[in-house]
């Protein structure tokens, strides 16, 4: 089973260490795993050129063209986050809006990305700062399963922790760790 690890944060804060816990659980198992971080990256904004429309395939050459195969090959997809003015941090905004060339693929061109031997399945992790930033989570969800749908991701869980702001604070938290493993065991399973 391959996974794919993906991270909103631009710091070492709570959804990297979120996400580090979930690859620890998942590294358990014999599992290929990739890890994105998405500030690391050199993307460009989609410019709505169309230059993906007859062909499924986005006509600029930077580092997407290492994540494109990434996320066609993926079976299991983690996406650990915070919100951003209750969206994903435009660092992910960039990555998602290139997936436009698999809008295209699956959408008008109805060839989906194939699910292989496994189900693709996926689990989103957000964290927010403020307490009662509910709005935060719906509009970040909203944003991160029109992405995962585009990709051919059919099923996902959402978890979410408010109200930490401080770097490691979501950690301190035993039942994050025990929500955490739950997430985990239910999106390795196999069906
Ligand atoms: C630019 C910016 C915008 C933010 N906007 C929100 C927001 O709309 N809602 C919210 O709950 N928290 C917001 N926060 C707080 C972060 O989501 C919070 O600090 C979170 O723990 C950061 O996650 P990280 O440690 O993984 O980076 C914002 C933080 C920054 C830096």
């Amino acid at each position: 089973m391959k996974i794919l690890a993906i991270l909103g944060s631009p710091r070492k804060g709570n959804s990297e260490m979120l996400l580090n816990e979930a690859i620890k659980l998942c590294s358990e198992k014999n599992y290929e795993i990739n890890l994105i971080k998405a500030c690391e990256l050199n993307i460009s904004g989609c410019t709505a050129c169309d230059g993906c429309k007859d062909t499924g395939e986005c006509i600029i050459h930077d580092d997407m063209d290492k994540i494109y195969p990434l996320l066609r090959e993926a079976n299991r997809i983690i996406i650990a986050s915070p919100i951003f003015f209750f969206g994903v941090p435009a660092q992910l905004k960039l990555i998602i809006d290139r997936c436009q060339c698999f809008w295209y693929e699956k959408y008008v061109l109805k060839r989906p990305i194939p699910e292989k031997e496994f189900k693709r399945k996926a689990l989103i992790m957000l964290v927010g700062g403020m307490k009662k930033g509910q709005i935060g989570v719906t509009c970040s969800e909203a944003t991160l399963k029109a992405f995962l749908r585009t990709i051919n991701v059919s099923e996902h869980r959402t978890i979410s922790y408010l109200g930490y702001e401080e770097p490691g604070s979501l950690l301190k938290n035993y039942e994050v760790i025990n929500d955490l493993k739950n997430a985990v065991i239910e999106l390795l399973e196999n069906d």
